[in-house]
């Protein structure tokens, strides 16, 4: 049933773009429901931005977004486009949009998908509004992207598993963990399950420093199993305490992992958890933060506003400027720097 309101767009778009995360079904789902309640058509638009480009679109119903809120993915499947980057991708973007007389478009993904929004939306007349997923939750304008808490989750759940093995062994685990630019699942996952050390990509690691001095210290206080849990874009120190022939090549864990053995004496068992933190069942955080941020992403576009990112800020959620919003950092939580620091450092 449709409410009689006034609507600013008549017919919008919604996309997924960049690497998946659970909750963006829920979120795709929102934005549909949302939209028809307030009588707007909505078109889905397949594999991100290269869809519009290539006209891969389709009309969506209720229908298409049922019992998708519990699914992880993406059913409109997700895509990086390179064509999109040009002017005159967007032009043929933008020719999609006028074929269908589409409005506005949600655009759900990270910093790259608004770019590319903010973009189309300087050079077209279309108003774009962005909800921030990525499991990496480094989208500095916003305190909380979907996907994050489920991805944290399925982390946790394996790490807690690594380590009943490692305890029966009384062995070392290093963990890699999903990150490639931004350590904040790293950090919040080795607070979770009580890490020995963490390494992050914002603060390239020191051997001595970061590693062997936390294991030694577990080690005087009787343990006998220790857990490093690792960002795979982590990186040692340029002027890193041993020679570059101590450290093979192979993953951020890997190299850790070789380190612990070389210079520790123990056996290392590496773990890559990889792409099964991009996947499962979203939780319920993440399904009720995108179902809110859908909906709020569609009242943006129905009252008229353009080039907005809807963003979970103290607690709430409201919608900033896109390109302001494209100019915050994504900087490691301070609180939970300064509590593993803490946790990782009594003796
Ligand atoms: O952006 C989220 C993310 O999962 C990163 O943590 C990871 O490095 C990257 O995507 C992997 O991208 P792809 O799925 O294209 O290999």
């Amino acid at each position: 049933m449709a409410a009689e309101v006034k609507n600013a767009v008549r017919r919008i778009g919604v996309l997924t773009s960049g690497g998946d995360a659970p909750g963006m079904n829920a979120a795709v789902r929102a934005v549909v429901r949302a939209a028809i309640y307030r009588g707007i058509d909505v078109v889905g638009i397949r594999r991100g931005w290269s869809g519009l480009i290539n006209g891969d679109v389709f009309h969506m119903t209720t229908a298409d977004v049922a019992h998708i809120i519990n699914r992880g993915g993406t059913i409109l499947y997700t895509a990086r486009s390179d064509e999109f980057r040009t002017v005159e991708g967007r032009k043929l973007a933008y020719r999609t949009c006028k074929l269908l007389g589409l409005d506005g478009i949600v655009a759900i993904g990270g910093d790259g998908t608004f770019a590319g929004a903010l973009a189309l939306a300087r050079e077209h007349p279309i108003s774009v509004v962005g909800i921030p997923g990525t499991i990496d939750n480094d989208i500095g304008c916003s305190h909380y992207c979907i996907g994050y808490d489920t991805a944290a989750n399925t982390a946790i759940e394996c790490i807690d598993r690594i380590r009943d093995t490692m305890q029966s062994h009384e062995r070392c685990s290093v963990i890699e963990v999903m990150g490639h630019r931004a350590g904040n699942l790293a950090l919040y996952v080795g607070i979770a399950t009580g890490a020995t050390a963490v390494l992050v990509p914002e603060e390239p690691w020191d051997f001595d420093e970061d590693v062997a001095e936390k294991i030694r210290a577990a080690r005087l206080a009787g343990r006998t199993n220790f857990m490093v849990v690792v960002a795979e874009g982590a990186k040692r120190k340029a002027d890193g305490s041993l020679d570059n022939e101590v450290v093979g090549g192979g993953s951020a864990g890997q190299q850790v992992a070789d380190m612990i053995r070389s210079e520790l004496g123990l056996d290392p068992r590496v773990t890559v958890l990889g792409h099964i933190q991009r996947g499962g069942a979203p939780s319920a955080r993440d399904r009720v933060t995108a179902t809110r941020m859908g909906y709020f992403a569609v009242e943006a576009l129905a009252n008229g506003k353009t080039n907005r990112v809807i963003v979970h800020q103290h607690g709430g959620i409201t919608d900033i400027d896109m390109e302001e919003g494209l100019k915050m950092q994504n900087t490691l939580n301070e609180d939970e720097k300064t509590v593993l620091k803490s946790m990782t450092g009594a003796v």
